[in-house]
């Protein structure tokens, strides 16, 4: 019995039909030229629309906030209308949607930057162990290693927090139900964070409260554009991917949970290390954020429906999104209510490519 699960869940202003979540997921499909959402991504949404909420695969905010080709945008108006009728296709059979907000900071390549700029970041401190995705001068799709990036100059942090707030309206604008602001997996929020990407001297750089500046000032732009009960944010405590550091990550991610549980926002969202090579978190841990942040919470990262159903039940999460799962079961709740066998996620076709291995995983029968 998955009785948890299938509980619904007041997210915000909305209700959410039962406590399956579809997690982020980028995959690198957005038409050409232009990052423009295409009829085939509202068709893979929209199949995908029994999660209690869909959460989009990451959208760059602005140009500079692209670290891989082909994803897409929410800063043109010809982005916002892809969107629009992705939503419209999710709403009409009933889903709900959000947007994740994304800028990847120093994850970006001059190919990928306006101008062959370098990219940007808290400081010149280059991404190890990551690579950016990028079409070659050539017409070739390659991984590349990301550039040393720019450090943002006061003015410049300014910018880019308005740009979160431009895209949140743009992403309301075009009918999502909320937003999240992507501060997880090492991109520019999380950058902030970090101690060895952030090397800063002035109030974004040093102590835990410099350090999460940028990523509230984002939130509290974004909540002032539309409205706190519209907003998510996704952390990843002891995260490890895009060469983030687990010293500290805890303790920075935890300051920043308790700093949003003052602010009323619609949800926090926390992603586990696992999925990229770092260990599960403990109870222990996931309390902590229980105890920190006292509205919707959500974990994610390796679980099965067993799991989310006792991580519900324990009173430690309010609802669990699942990442591969969705991207191999367009029915994942159905499967996962009648114990139903699972379609397997094929790694090769998540990144690039067309409706196989996104629009052509079967339905139950
Ligand atoms: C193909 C792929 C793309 C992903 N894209 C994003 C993304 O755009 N934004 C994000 O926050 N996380 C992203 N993630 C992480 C997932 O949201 C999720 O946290 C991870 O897959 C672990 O959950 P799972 O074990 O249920 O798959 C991605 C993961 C995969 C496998």
């Amino acid at each position: 019995m998955l009785k948890h699960l299938f509980t619904p869940l007041v997210v915000g202003e909305i209700k959410t039909a039962n406590r399956i979540w579809m997690a982020p997921l980028t995959r690198c499909r957005a038409g050409q030229p232009g990052d423009v959402p295409t009829e085939l991504m509202a068709k893979y949404y929209a199949q995908r629309a029994s999660a209690g909420l869909i959460i989009s695969e990451a959208t760059q905010i602005s140009k500079e906030g692209q670290g891989y080709a082909w994803t897409p945008g929410i800063y043109t108006d010809a982005q916002e209308e892809g969107w629009r009728r992705v939503v419209r296709a999710v709403h009409e059979v009933g889903g709900k949607m959000a947007l994740q907000l994304w800028h990847v900071g120093r994850v970006s390549h001059h190919l990928l930057q306006e101008g062959g700029k370098p990219p940007v970041g808290p400081s010149a401190v280059r991404a190890q162990n990551t690579k950016c995705f990028v079409v070659l001068p050539d017409g070739t799709a390659a991984q590349v290693d990301p550039d040393t990036p720019r450090e943002l100059s006061i003015e410049e942090i300014k910018r880019i927090v308005n740009e979160y707030a431009a895209a949140a309206k743009r992403a309301i604008r075009a009918g999502f139900d909320l937003v999240e602001v992507h501060s997880a997996n090492g991109y520019l929020p999380n950058q902030f964070l970090d101690i060895r990407a952030n090397q800063r001297k002035d109030r974004y750089g040093g102590s835990i409260e410099n350090r999460a500046r940028f990523v509230l000032e984002v939130v509290d732009a974004v909540c002032e554009a539309v409205g706190r009960k519209k907003v998510g944010v996704r952390l990843s405590p002891k995260g490890v991917f895009a060469d983030m550091t687990v010293e500290g990550s805890l303790e920075s991610c935890l300051y920043v949970a308790s700093e949003l549980g003052k602010r009323d926002i619609a949800y926090l969202h926390i992603v586990e290390p696992n999925w990229a090579g770092g260990q599960s978190l403990t109870d222990e841990e996931r309390k902590a954020f229980r105890k920190t942040f006292p509205y919707v919470l959500t974990f994610c990262s390796g679980y099965t429906a067993q799991m989310a159903e006792m991580a519900i039940a324990s009173g430690i999460a309010d609802a669990i999104a699942f990442g591969r799962l969705f991207i191999a079961n367009p029915d994942l709740p159905e499967r996962f209510r009648r114990g139903a066998s699972l379609n397997e996620p094929d790694p090769s076709t998540f990144y690039g490519g067309g409706e196989k291995g996104y629009t052509d995983y079967p339905f139950m029968e």
